[in-house]
């Protein structure tokens, strides 16, 4: 724990080193969603792998860069590329940079991902605003949340009511009106069977992916108020004509950029 703090104060005075700007609201940019931090004014940009207590992400589709610099006038930082447990890393190494954001003095978290729509009124390219999860990845993964995440106690309301209604009115401005739902995380790096598929939908699941749950309880333990946005990168479900697969989730993230972009957006302005 001790080792911890010294790191994350290394990091953050490295951080604070390479760019004079304190953020308010941190993003996480999900598979082939990248593109929301090309629109960061007066960047700077820094690796992953040059900041002390950052593993650097390996998964296709992920840049593994930090972005400081302005947002519709807000100060911001962004992940573009993020860690994932099925990459073989713990929970505290896929936490850390939530740490990093919020010792920083980022308040808020919007943090974004390329899900499978489990939900049969889904469609490929649609949004979807997070408004509850299903953590499949507790219990699988190297190591227990509770370093990472502290103890959040039960029924938590991990994430923000006032932050998702804006998300909502934005996409309803902007004529795609995103659905709200229920995210639920795997381990990966697979993909699931029908009978998964099936079974998913049975429990309640929205929409499924393999990332967002560890984030988002670290920002919760931080403090941060988080807005939680899920790209509908392809379907999952029983019926679907193919097996999803890597190259279909980045091609529909392109697609996607221009949705996550306006909300993302809107939120900064409100
Ligand atoms: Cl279909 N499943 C999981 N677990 N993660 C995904 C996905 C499916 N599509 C995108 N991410």
């Amino acid at each position: 724990m001790i080792d911890h703090q010294n790191v994350l104060n290394e990091a953050c005075a490295f951080i604070r080193d390479s760019a004079a700007i304190q953020p308010a609201v941190a993003m996480i940019l999900g598979s082939g969603l990248g593109g929301v931090a090309k629109q960061i004014e007066r960047p700077t940009t820094i690796d992953f792998a040059d900041i002390a207590g950052f593993a650097a992400s390996t998964a296709s589709g992920h840049q593994g860069q930090l972005i400081l610099g302005e947002l519709e006038q807000q100060p911001v930082i962004a992940m573009a590329g993020r860690l994932h447990c099925y990459e073989g890393w713990n929970i505290d190494q896929v936490t850390f940079p939530v740490h990093v954001m919020a010792a920083l003095g980022a308040s808020r978290l919007i943090v974004s991902n390329a899900a499978g729509g489990v939900n049969p009124k889904l469609r490929v390219g649609d949004l979807l605003v997070i408004r509850d999860h299903m953590d499949w990845i507790r219990g699988v993964s190297k190591r227990a949340v509770r370093s990472a995440t502290g103890s959040l106690g039960r029924r938590v309301n991990l994430y923000d009511d006032e932050m998702s209604a804006i998300a909502i009115e934005a996409s309803r401005v902007e004529n795609f009106l995103a659905m709200q739902g229920t995210y639920l995380a795997t381990l990966g790096p697979n993909y699931e069977t029908r009978a998964e598929y099936r079974m998913m939908r049975r429990v309640g699941a929205d929409v499924v992916g393999m990332s967002t749950v560890p984030e988002v309880l670290a920002a919760a333990s931080s403090g941060m108020r988080t807005l939680g946005l899920s790209l509908v990168s392809n379907v999952a479900r029983p019926d679907a004509a193919s097996a999803a697969n890597h190259d279909e989730v980045l091609a529909a993230g392109k697609l996607g950029q221009t949705k996550l972009e306006s909300i993302v957006r809107t939120v900064l302005r409100s």
